[in-house]
């Protein structure tokens, strides 16, 4: 690994060719990642430690290869992240990112690889699913994929790592690791340990509540069906965030419910707008757009196209 190629600072120009991706882990993310791109016209080499996966790969298109160029996409499960570029080649010019689901520990491994070549991403999508049978080239239509703008983040390669999101079909957030890990840890770590102990609770409630639970039983427990090892990995991955963020949903629980349901409801079924903005290429104005809800959808010339929420004015009587 090598962090002495020199920094990037011209944009790219829309109309140049845009680089070939290389992604590491072919499982349910990689996979995805990967046909997603095939499909979206992108010179995509794969590589795998599971041979089932290169060959599934494969078959949807994906060069498989050791020599990795362009953006380097790290797509194993994070216990893999730090040792998964042994014994593969990356150019020396190459960006590298990462899919991982929690950002500060990911940029303190790759960040002192790599340097200023590593720009951290995670997508918002995926499913309690893992493998490459679970490939799903429509995975990222529409989802929101954080990609974390940091200090010295040379934003000619977050643009490619975020036009490559793009292409993928998702739209782009931009973040820092320590905003992300906060948020995610409100949103997604938390729900999935709330998952472990309803299903935990109900379990002690006895077989006649497991034989009654339906709708909502389901839906509240749907995560924690994912890997274990993949669940405690982004929780103890992120473990000061997710105990913040439990202690939240724990004051929360000691209100009055009356109060509780309607503030809960209201959050959940609150109607907002979305107005069309443009951003130029510039670290204050990215997170800027990330920090109010929005995202990126396009790349301009010298700037990005995205949308921030609005909430509708009321009508008027
Ligand atoms: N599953 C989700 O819902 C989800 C969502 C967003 C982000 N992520 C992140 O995406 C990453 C991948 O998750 P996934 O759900 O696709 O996992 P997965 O288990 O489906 O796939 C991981 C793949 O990586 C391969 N692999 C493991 N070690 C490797 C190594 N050293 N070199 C090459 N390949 C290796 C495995 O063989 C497997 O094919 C994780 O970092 C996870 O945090 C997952």
């Amino acid at each position: 690994m090598t962090t002495g190629s020199r920094k990037v600072t011209g944009f790219p120009v829309p109309t140049l060719p845009a680089p070939p991706v290389a992604v590491v882990g072919l499982g349910q993310l990689g996979g995805s990642l990967a046909a997603a791109l095939v499909a979206a016209g992108r010179e995509v080499t794969g590589w795998d430690v599971d041979p089932a996966a290169r060959a599934a790969a494969e078959a949807r298109g994906v060069r498989i290869g050791r020599e990795l160029a362009g953006v380097v996409v790290l797509a194993v499960p994070l216990p893999a992240m730090s040792a998964a570029l042994d014994g593969l080649t990356v150019a020396p010019d190459a960006t590298v990112t990462d899919l991982g689901s929690v950002k500060a520990p990911v940029l303190a491994e790759l960040g002192a690889a790599f340097g200023t070549r590593y720009v951290g991403g995670h997508p918002m999508c995926g499913t309690e699913r893992s493998g490459h049978a679970a490939t799903d080239p429509a995975l990222f239509s529409g989802a929101r994929w954080a990609l974390c703008v940091e200090d010295g983040t040379e934003l000619p390669r977050w643009l490619r790592v975020a036009e490559m999101a793009l292409d993928a079909g998702a739209e782009v957030v931009p973040v820092t690791a320590a905003e992300h890990d906060s948020a995610v840890a409100a949103i997604s770590h938390v729900p999935h340990l709330l998952a472990a102990a309803l299903a935990a609770a109900a379990a002690e409630a006895g077989p006649l509540a497991l034989a009654l639970a339906a709708g909502s039983f389901r839906d509240g427990t749907r995560v924690i069906g994912s890997d274990p090892g993949f669940v405690r990995a982004m929780v103890d991955g992120n473990a000061a965030p997710t105990t913040a963020a439990l202690a939240r949903v724990q004051e929360q629980l000691a209100r009055p419910w009356a109060d509780l349901v309607a503030d809960g409801h209201a959050v959940v079924t609150r109607q907002q707008g979305r107005r069309t903005v443009r951003v130029p290429l510039d670290r204050a104005a990215l997170l800027a757009l990330g920090r109010a809800g929005g995202a990126v959808t396009r790349r301009l010339a010298a700037f990005v196209e995205g949308w921030i929420p609005e909430t509708p004015a009321p009508e008027a009587a």
